[in-house]
């Protein structure tokens, strides 16, 4: 079958794809019971693999997942070995699930994580090349967006929308103040200050928002994590995206407010995204 990776890690053991098997009464697919990650491989190593692995650990802790993540890093050997991508760029995928248990909403104390992964070849461009379009919605998503849970649908169906209105990305807004979007973190810059929405539970602490924060401290930006009111979206000077492979995208325009015309980007996110680069190149910043 093409787009999908012939063989996976599925439970301590590489499989086909096609021949993997997880019970119908697996919790992951029952309630959306589990957390996963998404990390890169870029020349050699993971971008902020301990990063990533440390909030997934967090993340399993938060739902009382009993699985130690330190377990995963031969499994990840093992796998990037069967599909011949050792040191090579991809995108991992890793998810654990709660485990199989016949179906009510309280689990047994005894139940066994599915851990299920796959790596893709995966090229990220140099630099960031996309002037993303965007819609604003209202985020109806559930309180507890801190966790990075397999469970999607709110995010799936915000996305959505932007697909449907030829657009990169939804970015959402709760109580009238911009959150996050469906599946980035999302940046504004209002004279020369970088300002996002603190890390508490209604968004994802992005690991490239991590990065984006330390690298405004080594360039002396000054960053503000406050929370900006949707309605002052076009008193903005600049605003951006991150993710692991969106990177540092430049925001183009809201709904109908433009930030520029064409292929400009803002001198911030330009800086922000040529630092971003050399990190990704292993020169020092
Ligand atoms: C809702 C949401 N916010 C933010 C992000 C960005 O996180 P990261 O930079 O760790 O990829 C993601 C990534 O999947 C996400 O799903």
């Amino acid at each position: 079958m093409n787009n999908y990776p012939e063989k996976i890690y599925l439970n301590g053991e590489i499989v086909a794809h096609a021949d993997a098997k997880i019970s119908v009464f697996d919790r992951g697919f029952i309630f959306g019971d589990g957390i996963y990650e998404v990390m890169v491989q870029l020349g050699g190593r993971f971008f902020y693999e301990e990063a990533h692995l440390n909030r997934l650990q967090d993340g399993l802790q938060k739902i009382n997942i009993d699985y130690n993540v330190g377990e995963i890093r031969p499994a990840i050997e093992q796998l990037l070995s069967a599909v011949e991508l050792t040191s090579k760029d991809c995108l991992l995928y890793i998810q654990i699930t709660r485990g199989v248990a016949p179906r009510q909403h309280s689990f047994p104390k005894d139940i066994k994580p599915t851990v299920m992964m796959y790596a893709v070849p995966k090229i990220l461009p140099d630099i960031n090349t996309i002037h993303a379009g965007v819609i604003s919605r209202e985020d109806f998503r559930w309180s507890r967006c801190d966790i990075k849970m397999t469970s999607l649908l709110g995010n799936v169906m915000l996305n959505e929308e932007a697909m449907q209105n030829n657009c990169f990305e939804t970015i959402l807004y709760r109580n009238g103040v911009v959150t996050e979007a469906s599946h980035c973190n999302v940046f504004f810059v209002k004279n020369d200050v970088v300002v996002t929405h603190p890390a508490n539970e209604f968004i994802l602490d992005g690991i490239t928002r991590q990065v984006v924060l330390e690298l405004c401290k080594n360039l002396n930006i000054k960053v503000e994590q406050n929370p900006v009111t949707a309605i002052r979206i076009p008193q903005m000077d600049e605003a951006f995206l991150t993710g692991t492979s969106t990177q540092i995208a430049s925001i183009q325009k809201i709904d109908d407010y433009e930030f520029y015309s064409g292929n400009h980007v803002g001198p911030v996110t330009r800086r922000l995204q040529e630092a971003f680069l050399k990190l990704k190149n292993y020169t020092v910043v």
